[in-house]
């Protein structure tokens, strides 16, 4: 256990915002959250450390977008920024782009006590944050999310890393960053597609332990779509629950599984569709959890009622909660049964699920029947 998990405090940058702190002892950090804080970067990353050289990874589609903000913010705070691009896109989390950004890395010359700024999504956090990790054996590091996934998700709890021919995401180190800046207003220029696939995950929080969060995006999703107040809420509650798993058990060897919930299904339905653009992260995740709560529904450990608010819900945002709202074809039941199979979160045979009783009331289920859940699939497969 750790000291205070996450603590809400007002910024002296202004009413709008909201700072959180990750507790992790001497690793731990601030997650700031609201708009205009990519224009802040310089200040904010100079107060910590001044002088410093700061590689910027970034993707083109946000470089296009945000990249002269930030670079601007560092210089003229008396930082040396230097742009490391790379393409948008999953296949950029590869040992090829890894060795690429980590050499323009080290010929921008940072070193100890500089630092590496991941401006992007889930894609270039990830990757920026291992290259941080394995540069000169770990610099520090500082993420700048700009999807809702990264705000919400891949940039609060120092998971890294890169994809293997093997499978993703088997190639990593923990490096946490020493700030996260969530610009939410860094959102308005992101794709509707991926705002909604992002926002399965902020449902996500509310499903795990959180029932009064989940009734209240059930009446205020439009204005969190919308920006604003809500967005910011709906944000700083989301990390303010990563950051409490995470300060309790950061290299998830305990309840940071929970978070899992609906990727066990979600993940099967990702490779099946081929991690392509067919069904985005967040969109498998929608259709995991409805498939959790009804798999729960069906062993009679949630009530049908829940499972069915669940599914409203998604589909009100417009997400996916079916296999049949997948485009193209998936792989049949004992193709996806060998996809779950695979997945990171069975132990000898037996599968791991996060189940649920209820909203917000959801737990480790080890050893479910591998019998059960391919019953289960069938129905699911036949529309049932
Ligand atoms: N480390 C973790 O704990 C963790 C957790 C969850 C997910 N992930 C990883 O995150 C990745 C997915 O992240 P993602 O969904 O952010 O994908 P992504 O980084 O590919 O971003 C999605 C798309 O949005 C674009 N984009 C991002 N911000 C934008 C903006 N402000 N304006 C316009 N376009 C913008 C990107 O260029 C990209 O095309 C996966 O690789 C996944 O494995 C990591
Ligand atoms: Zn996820």
């Amino acid at each position: 256990m750790n000291t205070p998990a996450t603590s809400l405090a007002a910024s002296p940058g202004g009413a709008e915002l909201t700072q959180l702190r990750v507790g992790l002892g001497e690793r731990s950090y601030d997650i700031v959250i609201g708009p205009g804080l990519l224009a802040e970067a310089g200040t904010r990353i100079a107060a910590l450390r001044p002088g410093a050289r700061v590689g910027i990874v970034t993707d083109r589609n946000v470089a296009d977008r945000h990249l002269g903000t930030v670079e601007a913010a560092l210089g003229e705070a008396g930082l040396t920024p230097t742009p490391v691009i790379v393409e948008p896109g999953e296949k950029s989390k590869c040992f090829a782009v890894f060795e690429q950004v980590v050499d323009a890395l080290l010929a921008a010359r940072i070193e100890r006590g500089d630092l590496v700024l991941a401006l992007g999504g889930g894609v270039v956090g990830d990757l920026a944050g291992f290259a941080a990790a394995a540069l000169r054996r770990g610099v520090d590091f500082v993420q700048a999310p700009t999807s809702l996934l990264a705000q919400v998700d891949s940039s609060v709890g120092g998971k890294t890393g890169i994809n293997s021919r093997h499978g993703k995401n088997l190639v990593g180190a923990f490096h946490q960053p020493i700030l996260v800046l969530a610009d939410t207003g860094a959102l308005d220029t992101l794709p509707l597609r991926e705002f909604r696939s992002g926002y399965a995950e902020v449902a996500k929080y509310g499903l795990i332990d959180n029932a009064p969060f989940f009734a209240w995006l059930e009446r205020k999703w439009e204005a969190v779509f919308g920006g604003g107040p809500a967005r910011i809420e709906a944000i700083a509650t989301s990390c303010a629950s990563k950051a409490a798993v995470v300060s309790r058990d950061e290299k998830e060897t305990g309840d940071r599984a929970l978070l899992n919930l609906g990727h066990t299904f979600g993940h099967a339905l990702e490779a099946g569709a081929g991690f392509s653009q067919r069904l985005l992260h967040g969109e498998a995740v929608a259709v995991g959890m409805a498939q959790a709560f009804r798999f729960s529904a069906a062993q009679g450990l949630c009530a049908p009622a829940d499972a069915e608010r669940v599914e409203t819900h998604l589909r009100t945002v417009g997400l996916p909660t079916r296999i049949a709202d997948i485009p193209g074809e998936l792989p049949d039941t004992d193709g996806l049964m060998g996809l779950i199979g695979q997945d990171k979160k069975v132990s000898r045979g037996a599968l791991t699920f996060i189940l649920a009783r209820g909203i917000g009331q959801s737990f480790i289920a080890r050893d479910v029947d591998p019998a059960e859940v391919r019953a289960f699939l069938e129905g699911e497969r036949r529309g049932g």
